[in-house]
C-alpha cells in the first residue's frame, strides 16, 4: 500500500490547503495524507466524510492516526450531498476506495463527481483511486477472491441493492473528460496476494451471513448461500491468501474554465 500512497502524494504541495476526505472509512489513506500534511508543516486541514461514522469507527480512525488526528475533523455525511461545504473551497478531494459503492446505477457516480468538481476550486485536484475486478478463473490465485466478491454482488442482487459497481479506468477517465477535469498522471498497481486476508474474511463472512439472513427469499435459498459463503472462507483460509484486485490511481485536476 506504501507505493500507491507515494504515488497520490507525489507532488502535491500540501501546505495551507483545505483537503477533503470522501470517504474516511477506516482511514486507512487518511492516515497518509495528515502523515504528509505534518511533514509540510502542518497547516493544512482534512475534512473526512463517511455516511457511516458511528462513534467506535471514530474512535478507531482517531487510534490509527494518533497525533495527525490534530489535522482532521470528522463528519458524517453523503458524499452526493455535500451542501455544508461552500462551493469552490476545497484545494484537494482524495476519494480513496469508495467509488465502487457510489456507482449502483450506469450514470449515479456521475452525480459524486459533479459535487467533488462543485467544491474543488478551479485548479483544485481530484485523486481517485480504486479497484479493477478480478475477471477470471483462469489463474487459480484468484479463485478466492473471485468467489468472495461475485457471491457478495449476487447475495446484494437478491436483497434489490448493490454491492459494488466498479468503473474502469477508461470509463471514469471519459466522465471525468466531459464534466471538465484534466487528467495530469495515472497509474495501475498489479494485482497482488494478501496474506493478511483473515481479519478481511471474518468480517466479511459475518457480514454476509447477517445479509443473507435479510433477503426477502425462502429459507432453502438462504440455507445454501450461507454454504456457499462458508465455502468460500474455507477456500481462502486453505489457500493462506486472499488475491488483491489490481488498483488504478487517477491524478487529475478541475479545468479553470469549462
Ligand atoms: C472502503 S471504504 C473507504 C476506505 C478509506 N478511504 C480508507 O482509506 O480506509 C468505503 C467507504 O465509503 C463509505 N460510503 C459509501 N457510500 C457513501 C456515500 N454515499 N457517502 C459517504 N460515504 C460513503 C462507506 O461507508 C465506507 O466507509
Amino acid at each position: 500500500m506504501g507505493k500507491i500512497h507515494d504515488f497520490v502524494l507525489d507532488g502535491l504541495d500540501l501546505r495551507n490547503k483545505v483537503i477533503l476526505d470522501a470517504a474516511v472509512g477506516a482511514g486507512v489513506s487518511t492516515y497518509f495524507w495528515a502523515k504528509a500534511v505534518h511533514e509540510q508543516g502542518g497547516t493544512s486541514k482534512i475534512i473526512c466524510v463517511d455516511n457511516d461514522l458511528p462513534q467506535i469507527w471514530i474512535d478507531r480512525i482517531k487510534k490509527r492516526l494518533g497525533e495527525y488526528s490534530r489535522y482532521i475533523e470528522l463528519r458524517e455525511a453523503d458524499i452526493f450531498d455535500l451542501h455544508f461545504i461552500k462551493d469552490e473551497s476545497i484545494d484537494i478531494v482524495n476519494c480513496d476506495d469508495t467509488i465502487v459503492f457510489l456507482n449502483p446505477r450506469p450514470l449515479k457516480l456521475l452525480t459524486a463527481l459533479k459535487e467533488f468538481k462543485r467544491v474543488l476550486k478551479p485548479g483544485g485536484h481530484l485523486i481517485i483511486t480504486s479497484e479493477i475486478p478480478v475477471e477470471s478463473l483462469e489463474n487459480p490465485d484468484n479463485e478466492g477472491q473471485w468467489r468472495r466478491w461475485n457471491l457478495s454482488k449476487a447475495i446484494y442482487d437478491l436483497k434489490g441493492e448493490t454491492w459494488s459497481s466498479e468503473p474502469l479506468p477508461e470509463e471514469l477517465k471519459f466522465a471525468l473528460d466531459i464534466l471538465g477535469f484534466d487528467v495530469y498522471a495515472e497509474k495501475v498497481f498489479p494485482s497482488a496476494k494478501n496474506s493478511r486476508h483473515k481479519e478481511v474474511m471474518d468480517e466479511w463472512r459475518e457480514l454476509m451471513l447477517k445479509d443473507i439472513e435479510e433477503i426477502p427469499w425462502d429459507n432453502e435459498l438462504k440455507g445454501a448461500l450461507n454454504k456457499a459463503v462458508n465455502r468460500v472462507y474455507d477456500k481462502v483460509m486453505s489457500d493462506g491468501f486472499l488475491m488483491n484486485p489490481s488498483i488504478y490511481v487517477l491524478k487529475c485536476k478541475k479545468r479553470k474554465t469549462t
